[in-house]
């Protein structure tokens, strides 16, 4: 089977793998007021770094999922040590067994991109209590491409689609949500301290494809620097 881009993200364990990465999360959540009795959910945990900040920093109950089984296993390494209130399971957040308004607070650090995003974003939005939130940070499009360039990048990164913000905006208001803000955020890449420096964990072996693969995501990220961007959306429903 073809090696994709997500593989990638697994076998190297990249964890905070979203642009601005931890500490762009820690300021995401500064205002939020969390406690114990608060189910939040990690939507696409990845190595689980956000979760376990989330049940450390703010003590609430930390749900944390991802479709990929590689990802679940090496965020489960990382979460049990910390003894804290984290769930992770195995799942796809465009199809979630949990009750509808039962999740206060629901976080997708770089994730509804790779899935089919209306597909996600209703079971999101279902799963989310009245009043509860969803934050999304999502690439963009900020200017329009080619077919070519568009095919280039959608098949390189395995999505479906490539929004600009209003492609974005329609689909969080078609799922019932209000749009509270959207904003640019602030993507330190020259400061590499323990906070902005990516963190592995890494698969025993990793064929050459994987570095292969993390190479050309260089590549494309450079190439079309101008053309790509990021947005936060906070939402509410
Ligand atoms: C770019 S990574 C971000 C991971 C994590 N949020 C972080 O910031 O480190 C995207 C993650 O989304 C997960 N993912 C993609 N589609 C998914 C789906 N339908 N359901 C659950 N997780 C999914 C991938 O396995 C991967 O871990």
């Amino acid at each position: 089977m073809e090696k994709t881009y997500l593989d990638c993200l697994a076998v190297f364990g990249i964890g905070g793998a979203h642009p601005g990465g931890l500490l762009l999360t820690k300021k995401l959540l500064a205002e939020e007021r969390f406690h114990e009795n608060m189910v939040v959910l990690d939507a696409g945990c990845g190595t689980g770094q956000t979760a376990g900040y989330l049940a450390t920093e703010f003590e609430c109950q930390v749900l944390a999922v991802d479709y990929n089984p590689l990802m679940v296993e090496k965020a489960t390494e990382r979460l049990v040590k910390l003894q804290k209130d984290i769930r992770i399971e195995v799942q796809d957040i465009q199809k979630l067994p949990y009750e509808e308004n039962s999740i206060d607070f629901v976080l997708s650090e770089s994730v509804i991109s790779f899935t089919t995003p209306t597909m996600s974003i209703a079971e999101l939005t279902r799963v989310l209590k009245e009043n509860g939130k969803l934050f999304a940070i999502e690439m963009v499009l900020e200017q329009p491409v080619s077919a070519e360039e568009r095919k280039e990048i959608m098949e390189f990164y395995g999505m479906e689609q490539l929004w600009s913000v209003n492609e974005w905006m329609v689909a969080f208001l078609a799922a019932g949500l209000t749009i509270q803000s959207i904003d640019v955020p602030e993507l330190e890449t020259d400061n590499e301290d323990s906070e902005t420096a990516t963190d592995f964990s890494l698969s025993e072996s990793i064929e050459e494809d994987f570095h292969n693969i993390l190479s050309q995501h260089l590549i494309v990220t450079e190439n079309y620097k101008k053309q790509l961007g990021v947005r936060i959306f906070k939402c509410i429903k």
